[in-house]
């Protein structure tokens, strides 16, 4: 299994695969709403309960940073889920949400990976993936309840 930040930038590259296909293609939305409902938030409680959880005492203003931006991101998407689909308020809404997940995924590519990597070792890295991809699973059946 890939360490753990490669898993967390597939989720990432996913996420983003998702938000094209969200933008571009009408016929396969509400399927693609579905994924991004479990995906998204599924993503962000392994990340808590694994990276972030590891590296919280090390750099706990950094941590405490992304923690906010996740939040902002959760309260964005239960917004997001409120709009039907065929409200002109969706596709706003829809570029809304991409632009602050993606502006988090890209601090988190570039400052939180940078710490992972001077803080952790690769033990703890490949040790962490597992971590994560258990986490993932767990969320996953949380949130189909
Ligand atoms: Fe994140």
């Amino acid at each position: 299994m890939p360490q753990i930040l490669e898993l967390i930038r597939q989720d990432h590259d996913l996420i983003r695969g998702l938000f094209d296909e969200l933008e571009s293609n009408p016929e396969t939305r509400d399927i693609r709403c579905i994924t991004l409902r479990r995906e998204l938030p599924g993503h962000m409680d392994a990340e808590e309960a694994t990276l972030y959880a590891w590296l919280r005492d090390v750099v706990p203003e950094e941590i405490r940073q992304s923690l906010d931006e996740h939040t902002e991101v959760r309260g964005t998407l239960a917004r997001f889920e409120r709009i039907p689909l065929r409200d002109d308020a969706w596709m706003p809404a829809l570029v809304d949400l991409r632009g602050r997940v993606e502006a988090h995924f890209a601090s988190e590519e570039e400052d939180i990976f940078a710490l992972a990597e001077r803080h952790l070792s690769r033990a703890d890295l490949f040790a962490l993936s597992e971590m994560f991809e258990r986490e993932k699973v767990a969320a996953a059946q949380y949130a189909t309840v």
